[in-house]
C-alpha cells in the first residue's frame, strides 16, 4: 500500500499524519509506503512546524527528517490511497491533477481522512497554523484515531 497524506502547507497536519501512520504501520508489520504533500508551495524544503514535531515527539514519533513538498499531478497515479484534511485540500487535489483526475477511480482513492471514522460525513481536520499547542494535540488525537481505524480496516479486509 502506498498512502499519501495531503494538507495545505505540508507543515502542520499532513506531516503528523505521515509520521503517525508510518510508525503504526511499521509496528503492525505492514510494509506500507507513507508520504505527505501540500497543495501550496509556501514551505517547500522546510521541516514540519515545531509544534507538530514537539507533539509527535511526546508520542515517541520523530518527524524531524520530513521535508515539505508540493503535491504534483503524478501523485494521483503513484499512490493507492490519498487522504485530505479538509474540503479546500480536496478541491485543490482535483485542480492540480487536472486531466489526470478520473472521477470513477479517484472518487474512491481520494477521501477525507476523518471519513475513516465518520464515513461520508466529510468532517475536516482543523488547520492549527494560527493555533496554540493545544490545537496540535487535538489534531494529533484525531489523526491517531483515523490511522488506527485504517490499519484495523485493512486487517479486516485482508
Ligand atoms: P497545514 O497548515 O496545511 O496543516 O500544513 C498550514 C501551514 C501553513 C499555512 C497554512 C496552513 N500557510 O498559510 O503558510
Amino acid at each position: 500500500m502506498r498512502i499519501l497524506m495531503v494538507c495545505l502547507g505540508n507543515i502542520c497536519r499532513s506531516p503528523l499524519a505521515e509520521g503517525i501512520l508510518a510508525q503504526k504501520a511499521s509496528e503492525a508489520g505492514l510494509d506500507w509506503e507513507v508520504d505527505s504533500a501540500g497543495t501550496n508551495g509556501y514551505h517547500i524544503g522546510e521541516q514540519p512546524h515545531l509544534l507538530s514535531q514537539q507533539v509527535a515527539r511526546l508520542h515517541g514519533i520523530d518527524i524531524s527528517e520530513q521535508r515539505c513538498r508540493r503535491l504534483v499531478k503524478e501523485d494521483i497515479h503513484r499512490f493507492d490511497r490519498i487522504f485530505v484534511m479538509d474540503r479546500d485540500n480536496y478541491t485543490a487535489v482535483k485542480r492540480i491533477c487536472g486531466e489526470s483526475w478520473q472521477a470513477e477511480k479517484n472518487d474512491r482513492k481520494v477521501t477525507f481522512i476523518l471519513d475513516l471514522l465518520h464515513p461520508g460525513e466529510q468532517r475536516e481536520v482543523p488547520d492549527p497554523w494560527y493555533g496554540t499547542e493545544k490545537d496540535y494535540h487535538m489534531v494529533f488525537d484525531m489523526l491517531e484515531k483515523a490511522c488506527d481505524r485504517l490499519i484495523a480496516q485493512y486487517r479486516q479486509e485482508a
